[in-house]
């Protein structure tokens, strides 16, 4: 099996470069799909998520090349082949084609996404979203059906604020006949990124990040060029790195205000963040104190930055709150991080955590994207040689990750270890 290898307790000094946003690109990717002729993604992060996308997309006939970050799609010759199994399962983002090949072919049939164990993970509000725009949907063998004389606008209210949703409806509402509204949508950049593709395709979008999103259907889409925004997810990932195990690092290809919320958390705690531009310097951080965080849609903190930010509060003087509005299961990297001597709990949906503690290097697992760069960063931390399993995990989200930290100076390795079989009796 494959895992990392960290020696912590080393200083971070340098620079290290966001890659484009994972987020959005397993949105503009799908997406891709409804031009008549061939669509180029440049700046795409080169993670699990992006090369499962590509197989799928050649699956449905697609022809697609992958080079450097850029992605290029001819759908010319796509077709609606229906999607059950296989690696449709492999990445929750594949739900994103259900409103792509509704909307084009008026049919289909894709298997019930997979991705992070996070608490339940309904999709109710995009099949109300289908539903309203004319289509059937059911669900068969945990696979989603859908189908559709012809999809017509309407006016949706979703009932949940929802990213996956708002972008969802879009896609298949692009080219739907007439008006549709997506009323209390989500806000995300990741939302404006891929309106903005759609846009330069040649759909009708108005609204894109406000809460009201006007979509007028149009006949076709064509091809165009599209440049995907920076990760803010992986730029806060670094950010906190470099709160914590930092001496001075810049974080490259980043939009400070994207990162607005995790930015004002982080002055709360003593961190000195200077913003430029596209770049973000970190100083060196002699004292971080204790502070309350609570997971909100976005413009509020990211529930996708609250496992990396506890290890940030194993540190920080006092007790820190941490409370997962979004999601009801998201703190399985508390366990791991009390292997390493920090002394956290978790409380339904709060983790309490009480520092400064020294953390101690330990054998832990990754057990999702985020938990994975929470432990990557306490491993960092720790004294001594830590090894994080299934970083498959990891790997989904976060591209080139140990190139990018030993640039940095850090001592993070890959290796292969030979598996322990272990006993649950
Ligand atoms: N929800 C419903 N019904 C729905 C859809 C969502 O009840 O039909 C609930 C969810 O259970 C959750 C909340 O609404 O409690 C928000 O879910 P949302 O739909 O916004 O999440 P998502 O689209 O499935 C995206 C990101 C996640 C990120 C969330 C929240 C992608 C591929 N994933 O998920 O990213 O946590 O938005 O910002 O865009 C990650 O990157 O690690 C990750 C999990």
């Amino acid at each position: 099996m494959e895992v990392y290898k960290i020696i912590g307790a080393k200083r971070l000094k340098g620079t290290i470069k966001v890659n484009g946003a994972k987020n959005s690109a397993v949105a503009l990717i799908p997406a891709s799909l409804l031009a008549n002729s061939p669509v180029t993604i440049e700046g795409l992060p080169e993670i699990l998520d992006v090369f499962t996308l590509k197989e799928i997309l050649e699956e449905l006939g697609a022809v697609v090349t992958f080079e450097n970050g850029t992605m290029t799609i001819d759908p010319t010759n796509a077709v609606d082949i229906p999607l059950p199994n296989g690696n449709i399962k492999k990445l929750r983002a594949s739900y994103y084609l259900m409103g792509v090949l509704l909307g084009k072919f008026k049919k289909a049939a894709i298997g019930l996404p997979g991705g992070c164990h996070l608490g339940p993970r309904p999709i109710d509000q995009h099949i109300k979203g289908f539903e309203a725009l004319g289509a059937t949907v059911s669900n068969e063998h945990g696979a989603i059906y859908l189908r559709t004389e012809g999809l017509v606008g309407s006016k949706i209210y979703l009932d949940v604020v929802s990213v996956g949703a708002t972008i969802n409806i879009m896609l298949a509402a692009v080219l739907a006949n007439g008006r549709t509204i997506i009323e209390n949508a989500a806000k995300e950049p990741e939302i404006i990124d891929v309106a903005t593709l759609l846009s330069n395709m040649g759909a009708n979008i108005k609204g894109a990040g406000t809460n009201v999103i006007r979509i007028d259907g149009v006949k076709e889409l064509h091809g165009t060029k599209h440049t995907i925004i920076p990760d803010r997810i992986e730029a806060g990932t670094f950010m906190i790195m470099a709160a914590v195990a930092g001496d001075g690092v810049t974080i490259d290809n980043v939009i400070p205000f994207h990162v607005e919320a995790l930015t004002a958390k982080l002055r709360e705690m003593g961190v000195k963040v200077e913003e430029y531009e596209e770049k973000i310097f970190i100083p060196k951080t002699t004292h971080l104190q204790a502070v309350d965080v609570k997971t909100l849609v976005y413009p509020g903190f990211p529930t996708d930055l609250q496992q990396p930010f506890s290890v940030l509060m194993t540190q920080a003087t006092g007790t820190s709150v941490i409370t997962d509005s979004i999601y009801s299961a998201r703190f399985k990297q508390i366990d791991e991080l009390r292997r390493m001597n920090a002394n956290g709990r978790v409380d339904g949906r709060t983790a309490i955590i009480t520092g400064p503690m020294k953390l101690e290097a330990a054998t832990v697992r990754a057990s999702d994207l985020r938990a994975g760069a929470a432990l990557v960063i306490a491993g960092l931390l720790a004294e001594g040689e830590t090894e994080i399993q299934d970083i498959f995990h990891i790997e989904r989200g976060y591209s080139s990750i140990i190139e990018k930290l030993q640039g940095l100076g850090a001592d993070i390795r890959r290796v292969t270890v030979k598996e322990v079989e272990v006993n649950n009796d």
